[in-house]
């Protein structure tokens, strides 16, 4: 099953916000509804946003056929929907670059973004497999963050992809899942996806994963990335920089594994990426629950920024980068 696509002239995603209870299909028929449903992480990770952005364009010259101002502020609409993985503003700027070149020509080009990250997900599992078992020896046990499978991308994943490769290879011991608040994503959507796998797997608060990491529980941390920046910096799910810091107390590695088309280059360091906030009531309240008092303030930052310093290795569709042994990005660019 693919988390997103083209189907009978719509964009069909699976409704994250429904994971575990639910497997909803949505029906995406206009740029409207393909907005809102990123805005609400009906469709969410980066890889997965980057494709939906590229659809969402499909969507629009279909729309705004007769419109050209609609047109343009449909893609203006998509490209900012949500501002942090640098996927989407990318796809969104790709597909658009087709539109003088007809409805046709759009969908072919997002179609190929869709299955560039299909390939992608499969070249990403087996490099950081090898990797993990150059760096961990045998049946590792490891700890993910957030929702890095299937559901982020179209089919695979980026950091579970290397669990599923692991696990095909009877090399993986077992994973904890960092349960991932506000949202949940770990708890929620890494847990179902780990458990169809058929991949043992615990879940615990995230403030216990650099503690699991100092009782000796974790061999190593593996998880993704919205955008990568030119000096090795990790834009990731907030709660990211924590288990880094606690993977470096503990002395074990620290992987990131993302598609190229999350390297940003154009975006020196961290510094210098916008953090989407996403305000206080995903934090007061915890699945539709209220969990603070009802006149708490609150600040939700939905990502975080890990230094460079703390990565072991950055594993890419194309190459394993080890920021350990002194090794950058570098001016490398994905044909
Ligand atoms: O807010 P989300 O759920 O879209 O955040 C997703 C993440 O932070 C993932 O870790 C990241 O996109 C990598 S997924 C391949």
């Amino acid at each position: 099953m693919r988390t997103i696509d083209w189907v009978d002239g719509a964009v069909e995603i699976i409704d994250q916000t429904a994971l575990p209870d639910t497997t909803r299909i949505l029906r995406l028929s206009t740029v409207e509804e393909l907005v809102a449903a990123v805005r609400r992480l009906a469709v969410r990770g980066a890889p997965a946003i980057g494709v939906a952005g590229g659809l969402g364009v499909a969507l629009a010259a279909r729309q705004f056929a007769d419109d050209p101002d609609g047109l343009a502020d449909a893609v203006e609409l998509i490209r900012t929907a949500r501002p942090t993985a640098v996927n989407l503003a990318r796809c969104v700027r790709r597909v658009a670059g087709r539109l003088p070149d007809g409805p046709e020509a759009v969908l072919a080009e997002a179609l190929r973004i869709r299955d560039e990250e299909i390939a992608s997900a499969e070249r990403m599992g087996r490099l950081g497999a090898d990797l993990i078992a150059s760096l961990c020896g045998e049946r590792p046990r490891l700890l993910t963050h957030c929702n890095t499978g299937a559901l982020a991308t179209v089919t695979g994943g980026t950091a579970l992809a290397v669990a599923f490769e692991l696990h095909r290879r009877r090399a993986l011991a077992g994973m904890v899942a960092s349960e991932t608040r506000p949202l949940l994503q770990g708890a929620r959507l890494t847990a179902w996806e780990l458990g169809r796998a058929g991949i043992p797997y615990r879940v615990a608060v995230d403030g216990a994963g650099p503690f699991l990491m100092a009782r000796g529980e974790v061999d190593a941390v593996i998880l993704g990335a919205d955008r990568i920046c030119a000096n090795g910096d990790v834009v990731n799910k907030v709660g990211t920089y924590a288990h880094a810091l606690g993977a470096r107390a503990a002395g074990i590695p620290f992987v990131v594994v993302a598609p190229e088309s999350t390297v940003d280059l154009d975006t020196p360091s961290g510094d210098a990426v916008e953090i989407e906030d996403r305000g206080a009531a995903e934090v007061t309240s915890l699945l539709g629950a209220a969990c603070a008092p009802g006149d708490a303030d609150a600040v939700n930052p939905a990502f975080d920024v890990t230094p460079h310093s703390l990565v072991t290795a950055i594993v890419t569709d194309q190459r394993v980068v080890r920021l350990d042994r002194g090794e950058g990005l570098g001016a490398y660019r994905p044909a």
